[in-house]
């Protein structure tokens, strides 16, 4: 098992990865001396794994009250609504100041039920085991809670650190090709936006990683949530370093948006992101034309598409003003200064606009 430690002060946790990970949930109850659980998960997860942390709970902790709540399966049910359900839930179970919840699923599950916990009894405690790629390299380490409103995604959230992540492989056995691969968008970026020798290992890797080789995907993500672990100690609150951790999303959030949320997954609109992100960042003379090819290159090998074209740039600019990096009126973008270097900084609008016009949208 590797063990990396998240270091925030007295909020400080460890994250677990390995297989057998989700085995070691009811040590974690019994360490965090919780007097009730709530296991919250979806339609998809639960039936598959809901069991096993069950088990593992009642093996260690026999005295623990356990009960789980199942949300429909979607993002369009990451909102106030099913928040509502969760903590119905916490009433049913009777939780206390003392009680646990866990959040069991993929990136949507995760930031609902950090968020539910941040609210019951003003704050309660919480375990994140994710169960997608993108949850185990991003989502389920940081602290960043929250759902969606209809005037934009995540607008509405809190920063709550859970106290403990567990992050099994095997569970990614279960997952759909599609999905690996929107999860390897957000395991490229990190290579992108620091780290060059990584970049290199996923090229040389990338067949075995989607191939879930188990040896490379453990290191994978390990590595991915010890540069998401130091990125958050530097800047928890995303005042400056953290952003960088948007590299790709703001042309990525713009082709969800103008796409109606439904045409891509989140992954596959950041890998399109990414590339536009290299070609602006070329434009201003930061990085060489092969650098954006190996960009292009790579985001191919993880099965996710290069370029996303018919978007309308007029309206994708428009909503990027809306972008939470976006600052009096001035949209912010993430910059790669070379392979494995990134920069957060103002771009005029001429230059985001040739950038989308380059790559195809109207
Ligand atoms: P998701 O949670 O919707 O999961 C994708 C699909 O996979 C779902 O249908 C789910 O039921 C299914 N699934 C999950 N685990 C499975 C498994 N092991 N086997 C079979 N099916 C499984 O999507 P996601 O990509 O994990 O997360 C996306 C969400 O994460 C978005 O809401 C996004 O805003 C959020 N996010 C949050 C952060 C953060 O820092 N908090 C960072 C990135 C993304
Ligand atoms: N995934 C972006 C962040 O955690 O800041």
């Amino acid at each position: 098992m590797i063990r990396i430690d998240v270091e925030l002060g007295k909020r400080s946790y460890p994250i677990h990865i390995g297989q057998g990970a989700l085995d070691e949930v009811g040590k974690e109850v019994a360490r965090l001396k919780a007097t009730r659980v709530l296991v919250v998960t979806n339609t998809t997860v639960g039936p598959l794994y809901a069991q096993k942390v069950i088990r593992s709970v009642r093996t260690a902790c026999p005295d623990v009250t356990i009960a789980v709540v199942e949300l429909p399966d979607g993002e369009c049910y990451k909102d106030l609504e099913h928040i509502q359900v969760i903590l119905n839930a916490a009433v049913d179970c009777g939780l206390d100041r003392n009680s646990l919840m866990i959040a069991l699923g993929g990136g949507v599950v995760g930031d609902m039920t950090g968020f539910a916990a941040s609210m019951w009894m003003r704050g309660i405690e919480f375990i994140q085991i994710p169960t997608t790629l993108l949850a185990q390299v991003d989502s389920s380490v940081g602290g960043k809670t929250g759902v969606n409103l209809p005037a934009g995604k995540n607008l509405i959230g809190a920063f709550h650190q859970p106290r403990s992540v567990l992050i099994d492989p095997e569970v990614l056995r279960t997952l759909d090709s599609r999905q690996i691969s929107a999860g390897l968008a957000e395991v490229i970026k990190y290579g992108f936006l620091g780290d060059c020798r990584f970049v290199k290992t996923l090229e040389e890797n990338m067949p075995r990683l989607r191939m879930l080789d188990p040896e490379v995907v453990s290191e994978v993500v390990a590595h991915c949530c010890r540069m998401k672990a130091l990125i958050v100690k530097l800047d928890e609150r995303e005042t400056g370093e953290r952003a960088k951790l948007n590299l790709g999303h703001t042309f990525g959030h713009a082709i969800e948006k103008e796409t109606g949320y439904s045409a891509w997954l989140h992954g596959e609109a950041v890998a399109a992101g990414t590339v536009m992100a290299a070609v602006l960042s070329r434009r201003l003379g930061y990085i060489s034309q092969s650098d954006v090819d190996r960009v292009r290159l790579l985001v191919k090998a993880c099965g996710l598409p290069e370029r996303i074209a018919g978007i309308d740039a007029g309206r994708a600019w428009q909503s990027m003003l809306g972008d939470k990096k976006t600052l009096a009126g001035v949209v912010r973008f993430v910059l790669m200064r070379s392979v494995g270097e990134s920069v957060v900084q103002s771009v005029p609008k001429e230059a985001v606009m040739d950038a989308m016009h380059e790559c195809g949208w109207a």
